[in-house]
């Protein structure tokens, strides 16, 4: 568990996590999240690129997960957001970069192949994770095993309502997701998770410090050998 004071001490490590990993081995998996908290993390693996820093030519990436019910042209999906905000600033081949469709009619089927093209590519050597007000984990919610693979899920009210502000007024926000499985994050031989901001504070500690339990996606984090957790002052308030 790494502490540092500010979002941006915190974001330049996990940023130096992902850029050693793709040194060392130029062909990683590399899991990404979406979100408001690895937005300073993207930016920087952005700055560092156009300094020099950084090949992803090599790497793959999977995305964690997508809405289902809007198509990745949509400016609230997750395929959008990884565009905008990393794969377009930098050199990832667009046949390594792989999110699951949410514009799909059959979910379940595009869950399956999405979990077998993660091991088809010989599984996620580094998975990058935000956390959920309520410590779910991708978009597996309070409550999902911890043996959960990619599968369709629905989501919970306090989600949508955390997320309500990405979607546009009066457009139709998803009810339902794309998720890797608990399960398959768990099988990332590393994993660093970014949690940042007071609001973050309680599902850091319960993630954390509290018992290892289906109700708590976070605390799936304690069976994993491998895991660096990254927080600010302010999540760690109740550490
Ligand atoms: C979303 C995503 C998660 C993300 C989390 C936190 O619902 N599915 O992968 O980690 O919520 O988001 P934020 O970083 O905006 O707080």
């Amino acid at each position: 568990i790494i502490v540092k004071d500010t979002v941006d001490e915190a974001s330049a490590i996990v940023a130096e996590i992902l850029l050693r990993q793709v040194e060392e081995k130029p062909d990683s998996a590399l899991g990404l999240p979406t979100g408001a908290t690895p937005l300073g993390v993207y930016a920087r693996l952005i700055e560092d690129f156009r300094n020099g820093l950084g090949c992803y030519n090599r790497a793959h990436a999977f995305n964690l997960d997508e809405y289902l019910g809007i198509p990745g042209t949509d400016a609230a999906s997750y395929a959008f957001y990884m565009r905008e905000n990393l794969f377009r600033h930098i050199d990832f081949m667009q046949r390594n970069i792989h999110i699951p469709d949410g514009s799909v009619a059959d979910a379940s089927a595009e869950a399956t192949r999405y979990e077998t093209q993660i091991a088809t590519r010989g599984g996620i050597d580094l998975m990058f994770l935000g956390l959920g007000r309520n410590a779910h984990i991708g978009f597996n919610e309070p409550g999902s095993p911890h043996d959960t693979r990619t599968r369709r899920v629905a989501l919970t009210a306090s989600t949508m309502e955390a997320n309500a502000r990405y979607f546009a007024p009066g457009s139709r926000q998803p009810t339902h997701a794309i998720t890797m499985g608990i399960g398959t994050i768990l099988e990332s031989r590393r994993i660093v998770v970014l949690a940042t901001g007071i609001e973050k504070a309680s599902a850091v500690a319960a993630s954390l410090a509290g018992p290892i339990t289906d109700a708590v996606p976070g605390s799936a984090l304690a069976r994993h050998a491998h895991t660096t957790i990254v927080l600010d002052r302010d999540a760690a308030h109740e550490l």
